[in-house]
């Protein structure tokens, strides 16, 4: 008997393959993510589940250390790698190879259009994320553009929920592709920094389904996010990072969302919510994200001690912990834990083409008037570039996305190096704005300290304008406080620090000027009228130089087109001119209703018969033209299970090859309730040589016409008469196709 046993031993350890039989389930890869979760989760104490679903430091919490379950790091987010900091202070821990490739804002990236650049985007930046090892990118951010004074749209995709939808998917692909976690945020309602943790947000279902949430349903029901951030602020009366509407009904319940929620830092503020409203891990309590709290005693987190307790005492059971805990480890499993992701990189000649690339396709000519651009450097050669933002590093500062960057192409040395000796080039300052260059210890090093008057400053830039043959002013917003920062609204719709006064002054002094507006929203401009050549150049990274310079010269065509609206006056927005923005700091809560509805962006701009956008959505010039051909579909009356293909010819006229975006809106001509004018359904980049003509065909189908009934609580497709409409921007119509649902 002995010996049987023995004996029937050693063939099993001869057959396996050595180590097989000591692997334990939640190890062994052959087995399912659930079947792992489920054998790792039983193996845990209390106390282990407890430490799992909150934080042990400012940016991490632990995994299970005996069971070889590694602590999870999390890093913003969402345009590079955030430098590390110190383990409980948001200061920079003063490491020396955390430098990173800065990518293009993601306004910029909704400006591309381009869903393929997107994916590129999400790519790079999570191979950074992945060689970095970290678990989780707390991006990217896509609450949308309701106002342009949020000093955080520039971290965001834009006010239209489709193009947000079809640019966060690939993003969110791409880092994930790593082993990375992608966190999208902030879900949800989060259009605002100004009492950002006190706005109570009062909106109908309809302008929540339609415009507020696609984006964040896109990104996990597509893109398979893994984890998604709540935001600060409040809707029904509860803090959006345990709120059982949004959690626990629409993104657990309806969607299906099998990721970990994780709070924004401080964005919890009660433990019995925290435990059944739906969050899963908590992070930076007792700060407000930026500014205060800068050390945390862990084990008083809301999740934390008086979780354990309510368990302990019996108040509260295990289930929903259990829950949290299965969420955390699937994350484990898909990331750190996942022995086949790849290693990643950082600081690659290939993610500084990737952001080149990125801001190159991003950047929008606004206006050119007379062919002042590109310059053309057998007529110019001398040229003035006037303006702070010309020298001033833009990827320090702006809030919790603000970075560490191995380099940085400021807009004047990538002109420069552009340049070379085949023109001259005079830098004036102009206007001091921002001059510092500081955040959480990070520093730009750079020294933009003048104290030249107003009038000194105008008059030598005037001069400097006056002997040029050209003048490119590079002005706008800088990320410092109420200029495109988090946490501060901008406070109006103007440029600060006399710019307007001063492009006016040199659009006298040289007819030839080039406004470059540096910003991730936009911005009024006076002086339009007197000024041939504005281009809209966002933030743009460490390639910030070379891409605007390629743009300038000519060596790329832009192709960019405005992922918002550019509202001529404030009171043409509908969240200013219908709905409430409550602009003033209150500690209280404050119910902000968004009785403008659905009717945001160009949904509000279509609505208002006489009121002219300064820039519609969608719009962007070339350096060639396009002719449309009359659109054209298959067929003129579909049932709601079929799909209608309308199709368009674009042809390239000009001389210079280009990049056109295609935009397909969809108008209902009847319906029950009110309906926008027209909604973006579809859009497509194509790339045309001189001459050259391409064929663009759209599927159109019942989600591109459906609303969503609030009484019934479904999406709806309503018979009756509809219109595809081709267009270049929100404002330019090339072709209309009515067509019918039966
Ligand atoms: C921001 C988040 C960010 C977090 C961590 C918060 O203040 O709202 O977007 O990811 O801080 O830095």
């Amino acid at each position: 008997m002995e010996v049987k046993k023995m004996f029937l031993g050693l063939v099993l350890f001869a057959v396996l393959p050595l180590g097989a039989q000591q692997n334990p389930v939640y190890l062994d890869k052959s087995k399912s993510i659930e079947e792992r979760v489920e054998d790792a989760l039983h193996r845990l104490t209390l106390k282990e589940k407890i430490a799992m679903v909150h934080a042990q430091s400012k940016f991490s919490s632990p995994g299970v250390a005996r069971l070889g379950i590694p602590d999870f790091w999390m890093t913003d987010g969402p345009h590079g790698i955030r430098p590390e900091v110190l383990w409980d202070e948001w200061e920079q821990a003063g490491w020396s190879n955390d430098s990173c490739v800065a990518f293009p804002a993601l306004t910029c990236l909704a400006a591309t259009w381009n869903p393929e650049v997107s994916h590129l985007y999400g790519k790079s930046i999570g191979e950074e994320a992945r060689f970095r090892n970290k678990t989780v990118l707390l991006g990217p951010g896509v609450n949308i553009y309701r106002t342009p004074l949020n000093g955080r749209n520039f971290e965001y995709m834009g006010e239209d929920p489709y193009l947000a939808s079809r640019m966060v998917v690939p993003y969110v692909q791409g880092v994930q592709q790593n082993g990375v976690a992608a966190c999208v945020k902030h879900f949800a309602l989060n259009n605002q920094e100004v009492n950002r943790h006190t706005t109570n947000v009062v909106v109908d279902d309809r302008a929540l389904y339609e415009i507020y949430l696609p984006a964040f349903k896109a990104a996990v029901q597509e893109g398979k996010a893994w984890a998604i951030m709540g935001s600060y602020n409040l809707y029904k009366g509860q803090h959006c990072c345990h709120n059982q509407y949004l959690l626990n009904d629409i993104l657990k319940g309806e969607w299906g969302f099998d990721g970990v929620v994780i709070s924004d830092w401080g964005g919890v503020h009660d433990t019995d919510q925290a435990i059944t409203n739906g969050l899963d891990m908590e992070f930076g309590s007792w700060t407000n994200g930026l500014s205060n709290g800068a050390s945390n005693a862990y084990d008083n987190y809301y999740l934390a001690l008086p979780y354990l307790q309510r368990i302990q005492s019996g108040k509260v059971g295990t289930k929903e912990l259990d829950d949290k805990v299965r969420r955390i480890l699937r994350l484990a499993l898909r990331t750190t834990m996942n022995t086949d992701r790849p290693f990643g990189s950082m600081l690659s000649p290939e993610h500084y083409k990737a952001a080149r690339r990125i801001g190159e396709e991003g950047i929008v000519l606004l206006k050119n008037k007379n062919a002042v651009l590109p310059i053309d450097l057998s007529k110019v050669k001398k040229i003035a570039v006037i303006g702070e933002n010309a020298l001033k590093m833009m990827t320090v500062g702006g809030g919790s996305s603000s970075l560490k960057v191995q380099h940085e192409i400021s807009p004047l040395d990538g002109l420069k190096e552009r340049i070379g000796n085949k023109a001259e080039i005079v830098y004036a300052r102009g206007y001091v704005g921002d001059a510092s260059g500081e955040y959480n210890g990070v520093v730009t090093g750079q020294n933009l300290k003048d104290n030249r008057s107003v009038k000194e400053l105008t008059d030598e830039a005037v001069k400097v304008a006056s002997e040029a043959d050209c003048v490119i002013f590079i002005g706008g917003l800088n990320k410092s406080a109420h200029q495109d920062c988090e946490d501060y609204d901008r406070k109006g719709l103007g440029l600060s620090y006399g710019q307007d006064e001063l492009i006016a002054a040199l659009a006298k002094a040289n007819k030839n000027l080039v406004v470059v507006n540096i910003s991730g929203n936009a911005v009024a401009m006076p002086w339009l009228a007197q000024v041939p050549a504005v281009l809209q150049a966002w933030y743009l990274g460490s390639e910030a130089g070379h891409a605007l310079a390629s743009v300038l010269m000519g060596d790329t065509n832009p192709s960019g087109k405005l992922p918002f609206t550019f509202p001529a006056r404030l009171e043409d927005v509908g969240a200013h001119q219908s709905g409430e923005y409550i602009g003033t700091k209150s500690q209280d809560v404050v119910n902000e209703e968004y009785n403008e509805g659905i009717f945001v962006g160009y949904r509000w701009a279509d609505k208002q018969k006489n009121v002219k956008p300064l820039f519609p959505f969608g719009y962007g010039l070339s350096y060639t033209t396009f002719a449309y051909s009359k659109p054209a579909i298959d067929k003129k009356i579909m049932s709601s299970d079929e799909e209608v293909t309308l199709t368009v010819k674009v042809k390239n006229t000009g001389a210079r090859e280009g990049q056109e975006v295609v935009q397909l809106y969809i108008s209902d001509k009847q319906s029950s309730l009110p309906r926008p004018v027209k909604e973006l359904k579809g859009f497509a980049k194509v790339k045309l040589a001189p001459g050259e003509e391409k064929e663009v065909s759209f599927a159109i189908n019942k989600d591109a016409l459906s609303y969503f009934d609030d009484k019934k609580h479904e999406w709806v497709a309503e018979p009756g008469k509809f219109e595809a409409i081709v267009a270049a921007s929100a404002a330019d119509i090339k072709g209309v196709v009515p067509f019918e649902l039966k």
